[in-house]
């Protein structure tokens, strides 16, 4: 069979660990699809720049949104970040019939009920797996996996910049300037790390992340969002000493009077529970089922290959029902659209 021919838009740690991740493991991805994943051409705003990844055989070119048009290619990996730059893009390709695949939860927290609304009109999918918790398939698990439970609770360490950090300040006595500057180094930040440390980043999982438990619009606007900033190794010891780490936490729960809370602020988190043992730039979230009871989803929050490992599972899942009609498709937010409800959310 012919290749699944795909396009990428941005090629830093996330599009590059994806180019990679799909040459290191062509032959198992091409036993699982029946088809192989052929990454043709790749939009980036600098080719001359070196990369730390083989491009021969792709075309490398800088006009993003030719790629979104081009009949040549079937799927689109939107990597770019950011909302006004990458919102056309998205619908560009969206309104052309190909599938996007994208990590950006700040676009689809801010602007996905546009998108997925526009994405069902035009009978394709766009999926956003990489979008939240790195390499944690937690959208798949809340969608799938649970979907025969109402949930009750979500508790997450999403944000594996603020967490590294923590981690360092506390086991290393480092200041909060010098561990945001590793996790940086380490292509674990946002390009405006801002982003991580105010629990924006978090937040913006957060929110995707309701929608999918409770079958809810997406709804940013309502959180409360509080950063680490103002953590200081002081505050980090003196939790210590008291039996606790502190964490950046994404809670999203039904609320002493039945209003869905959704917030992210620093918690204390006693230290003999599972969460508060995550460390370093790694994730964890934490879901109860009425059914199942209470559930752990822990790995990389991310990084180049986690990351890539969410974008590649949804390449498999989008190319594995291209062309097919929606009602043999499971629907990105987990609800069918007239299955979504508004709740009544709770101001914390
Ligand atoms: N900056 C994000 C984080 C990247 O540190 O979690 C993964 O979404």
């Amino acid at each position: 069979m012919d290749p699944v021919r795909v396009g990428i838009l941005g090629l830093g740690t996330v599009g590059g660990g994806t180019v990679s991740l799909l040459r290191r493991n062509a032959e198992p991805l091409e036993r699982r699809l029946g088809r192989s994943l052929e990454v043709t051409r790749v939009a980036v705003k600098d080719p001359s720049k070196p990369r730390p990844v083989e491009l021969d055989g792709i075309d490398v070119g800088t006009d993003a949104e030719s790629i979104c048009t081009d009949p040549e290619i079937d799927i689109v990996i939107e990597l770019v970040g950011g909302v006004d730059n990458a919102e056309p893009l998205v619908r560009k390709a969206l309104e052309h019939g190909k599938p996007v695949v994208t990590a950006n939860k700040a676009l689809l927290a801010e602007r996905g009920n546009e998108l997925f609304r526009f994405a069902g009109e035009k009978g394709v999918d766009l999926a956003f797996e990489a979008a939240v918790a790195g390499g944690i398939p937690i959208i798949k698990a809340l969608r799938e996996g649970l979907a025969g439970n109402r949930i009750e609770s979500v508790h997450a360490i999403a944000n594996g910049t603020a967490n590294y950090m923590l981690s360092r300040m506390r086991t290393e006595g480092m200041e909060f300037e010098d561990a945001l500057k590793e996790a940086q180094d380490l292509g674990y930040a946002e390009l405006d790390p801002t982003f991580d440390v105010d629990g924006i980043d978090a937040a913006h999982k957060l929110a995707l992340v309701a929608a999918v438990a409770f079958g809810a619009p997406i709804n940013y606007q309502a959180l409360h969002i509080e950063g680490i900033r103002s953590i200081t190794r002081e505050d980090i010891l003196y939790a210590g000493e008291l039996g606790y780490r502190i964490k950046l936490l994404a809670i999203t729960k039904h609320g002493p009077d039945g209003g869905i809370e959704l917030r992210v602020h620093p918690a204390l988190v006693p230290e003999d529970t599972m969460l508060a043992s995550v460390e370093g730039v790694f994730n964890a979230v934490q879901v109860v089922g009425d059914a199942v009871g209470p559930t752990l989803y822990y790995g990389p929050g991310a990084g180049a290959d986690p990351t890539a490992s969410a974008v590649v599972g949804d390449l498999v899942d989008v190319a594995r029902t291209l062309g097919a009609s929606p009602e043999y498709r499971v629907p990105y937010l987990g609800f069918r659209a007239d299955g979504m409800q508004e709740p009544r959310w709770a101001h914390v």
